[in-house]
């Protein structure tokens, strides 16, 4: 077993892979800290970053989290480290919502994913724009269903009538956002207007993408105002590929496993040229979110809908720098 402290290069490697990760808003809701003396990282959540109204019980900080968890592994594997996860790994302190315990010999693992997973860590980017015709190969659908099952989640691919009566559902969630004041609020203050902003987090407009005029896929408007100079709708796939992302209980650490399901699932699907989008706006309404979760054959709680198929990449959005989100301790006290 390895035991010396993970060099500097590794080290920011990893923590920028984590950071990498898709989250709401891209509110970046996550502190990295390195315990020396355990070669292990915690993963703390930042709640000052969670959205009040769109998310107040956290999980979609939960999932944004899992998902830099699972960055997290694939490049800890990549630089030869066998990282062994624990969710939730201290009752006392439910603020760490995960800890990656780093051993390893030295050469390259895969932590139960395929191998060519690391560079798909910057290649993916959510892609708002209207996809082709193209449908997903089945093989790929298999993979991508493989890739949730993997980290004991489900994905399910409905057929035409359910993948329509879904995006209704979505569809009525995403006019309540907009209705709602607080939330609708609370999205622009995530929207930047230029690709020049420093806080290094949200969205800038670039990223946004049109809206569908066809009314039928329903695009997040983060501007919550629906203004046609500033999404322009534009035709989307007349016959969307969705996926419906479930885990069996819906506790903190189901939420995190969903989160680390979904990258999975992102990260194989850019391996394959697959672009995705996420429609999470009926997650955040629990009337709605029910009605998901009655999809034939599915039992459990949904957690994402994910659109998938071939388009346009998606522009960068910034991220912080590692230096801002990580800290290092040898006492077990943050510096
Ligand atoms: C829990 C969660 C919910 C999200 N919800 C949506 C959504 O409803 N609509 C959308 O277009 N993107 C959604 N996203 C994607 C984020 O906006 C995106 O990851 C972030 O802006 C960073 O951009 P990137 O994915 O291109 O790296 C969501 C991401 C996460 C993790």
């Amino acid at each position: 077993m390895r035991t010396a402290p993970l060099d500097a290069a590794a080290l920011e490697a990893c923590i920028s892979a984590a950071v990498a990760a898709p989250s709401i808003y891209n509110t970046q809701p996550w502190r990295f800290r390195l315990d020396q003396e355990a070669v292990a990282l915690e993963v703390r959540a930042v709640p000052e970053r969670g959205l009040r109204h769109a998310d107040p019980v956290g999980r979609a900080l939960h999932l944004s989290v899992g998902a830099a968890v699972f960055n997290l592994r694939v490049a800890a594997a990549h630089v030869g480290w066998a990282p062994v996860v624990r969710l939730l790994p201290d009752p006392e302190d439910p603020g760490v919502l995960a800890s990656l315990r780093l051993s390893g010999t030295g050469r390259r693992h895969t932590a139960g994913h395929r191998p060519d997973l690391y560079p798909m860590i910057w290649r993916r980017h959510s892609s708002r724009f209207p996809f082709s015709r193209r449908l997903l190969p089945p093989n790929v659908r298999a993979e991508l269903v493989e890739a949730a099952q993997t980290e004991g989640a489900s994905l399910t691919f409905p057929g035409a009538a359910e993948t329509a009566r879904l995006l209704r559902v979505a569809m009525e969630a995403e006019h309540r956002n907009r209705a709602d004041p607080d939330r609708a609020v609370e999205s622009r203050r995530w929207v930047h207007p230029g690709p020049d902003d420093s806080t290094g987090v949200g969205i800038p407009r670039v990223a946004l993408g049109p809206q569908d005029a066809l009314e039928q896929v329903p695009m997040r408007d983060f501007t919550a105002q629906r203004h046609p100079e500033r999404l322009p709708a534009q035709p989307f796939e007349p016959v969307p590929v969705v996926a419906l992302l479930a885990t069996e209980h819906d506790w903190r650490s189901d939420w995190l496993r969903a989160g680390q399901a979904l990258e999975h699932v992102l990260l194989v699907a850019t391996a394959h040229g697959v672009r995705a989008s996420l429609l999470h706006q009926p997650m955040e309404w629990p009337d709605l979110r029910r009605d998901l979760s009655h999809v034939p054959d599915l039992t459990g709680h949904a957690q994402m809908l994910v659109r998938l198929g071939y388009g346009p990449e998606g522009p960068a959005t910034p991220r912080r720098a590692p230096d801002q989100v990580w800290s290092r301790s040898t006492t077990g006290q943050p510096e």
